[in-house]
């Protein structure tokens, strides 16, 4: 029996209703991209009567494929949060996801507004936005969830149980690959993707690490944490990076990190790749080995011949978002799953990959393949392959005498405990 059972998304839902019938009045922070998913699922969810969206803020609105429909329903559009709470309209949740550089801005003006917040990952680009945006969530009446959707599933949240409540024994390593393609097209969707500052000179650091799979870097120290909604912390990182697409920042890493708990985290992770493989991870705990092979189940095979099945934490993406439409409605029955803190840790790790030197792969080791359609994707064959082979032994890509691979650096993380 797990310590905590998350209820389904309609139990969840049913619960709220009969608490409190009103809809939650949802603002959408940026409603293009992946604000999408958002629109979609917020509609469905007034189409139930659980929610209404009160309003839009997104300086680029009508290049969303979205807001035509939006806007013949009489959405109020605005330009800023501030513009927003200056109206007439209210809102109970202001769903963030919009462009990292505005994740910390946007989420403590809609806190200090009285706003809970849903922020999407990764938390924020530095730090110093990261602490911000803990103290304005610990500072405020609300609630801040930041959306990596892994965290909010029946299936982490039961393997964090077990976790926590030592049944697989003291954490000693956890590892995660993930090979994801990126093409011409994902640099070229907006005027951020593959950046260190944007055009403002805003911090973003965009790489694989701090956006597609910021999440399973995040996972891992999240399974660790102590606490239903605390994440384990690094103590000190070392890190590897490199490029091969025409961007300013990194495309391809990986890392090993020390953790405050005692178990060492790698990483690798790479967009320069023609291969899409997993992610994949392998915990090991003193009692048991958990393995997500690419896109399966999560089970844990434990030493004394038990097996237990978590299922797929790739189900069920968006119930992030009811959970907390379900806490604006009854806050008394549920606590954050995923807040800043627990969230601060991908934020510290990747700060950490941006203080290391990136390096060029060599021109002749990179292809550049027409995939149709004007799009280009930039790949260095063999690259999963010593992702993957990183993965299985435990090495970093310098510790495995790749002709290629550069000096790790080592940083310190201890000022940041
Ligand atoms: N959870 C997931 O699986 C997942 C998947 C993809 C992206 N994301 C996250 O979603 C966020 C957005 O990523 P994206 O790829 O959709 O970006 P994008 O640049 O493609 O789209 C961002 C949207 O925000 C709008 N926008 C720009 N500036 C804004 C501002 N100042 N205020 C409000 N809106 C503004 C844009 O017009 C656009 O509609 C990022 O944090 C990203 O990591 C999460």
């Amino acid at each position: 029996m797990c310590a905590y059972a998350m209820p389904s998304g309609i139990e969840m839902i049913n619960r709220a209703k009969e608490k409190d019938g009103t809809p939650a009045r949802v603002l959408l922070v940026g409603v293009g991209g992946y604000g999408r998913v958002y629109v979609q699922a917020t509609r469905k969810l007034e189409s139930d009567g659980l929610a209404v969206i009160s309003a839009v803020v997104d300086p680029l609105a009508e290049n969303s494929p979205e807001w035509p429909a939006l806007a013949e329903a009489g959405v109020a559009l605005f330009k800023t949060v501030e513009e927003f709470v200056q109206s007439e309209n209210e809102a109970d949740l202001a769903v963030i996801s919009s462009p990292i550089a505005f994740h910390a801005d946007q989420a403590c003006a809609a806190l200090k507004a009285g706003m809970n917040v849903l922020c999407e990952k990764p938390l924020c680009a530095t730090v110093e936005d990261a602490r911000r945006m803990v103290q304005a969530s610990e500072n405020s009446g609300g609630f801040m969830e930041i959306g990596y959707q892994w965290s909010f599933s029946r299936a982490i949240q039961d393997l964090k149980s077990d976790v926590m409540a030592g049944r697989l024994g003291a954490p000693e390593r956890l590892k995660t690959w993930v090979s994801w393609p990126r093409g011409s097209n994902y640099y070229a969707r907006n005027t951020w993707a593959g950046r260190i500052r944007d055009g403002k000179g805003r911090s973003v650091f965009d790489s694989p690490a701090n956006n597609a799979a910021a999440h399973f870097l995040h996972n891992m120290f999240y399974v660790l944490g102590a606490s239903r909604s605390s994440a384990a912390k690094p103590v000190s990182i070392t890190a590897e990076c490199y490029r091969a697409n025409p961007i300013e920042n990194f495309d391809a890493a990986c890392c090993r990190v020390e953790t405050r708990e005692g178990a060492d985290v790698l990483f690798y992770t790479a967009h320069c790749v023609k291969k899409k493989m997993s992610p994949a991870f392998q915990f090991i705990f003193e009692d048991a080995t958990v393995d997500y092979p690419d896109s399966g189940e999560i089970v844990a095979r434990f030493k004394d011949g038990r097996q237990k099945s978590y299922g797929d934490p790739q189900q069920d993406r968006m119930r992030k978002l009811r959970h907390c439409i379900r806490r604006c409605q009854d806050p008394e029955t549920d606590t954050v799953i995923c807040g800043p803190r627990a969230a601060m840790s991908q934020t510290l790790c990747v700060n950490a990959m941006q203080a290391t030197p990136t390096h060029e792969f060599d021109p002749t080791m990179v292809k550049v393949e027409d995939q149709g359609d004007g799009v280009k994707l930039t790949h260095v064959p063999g690259l999963e392959d010593a992702m993957k082979e990183g993965f299985e032994r435990d090495l970093l890509f310098s510790e495995m005498n790749i002709p290629w691979a550069r000096q790790a650096r080592h940083i310190d993380l201890t000022a940041h405990l």
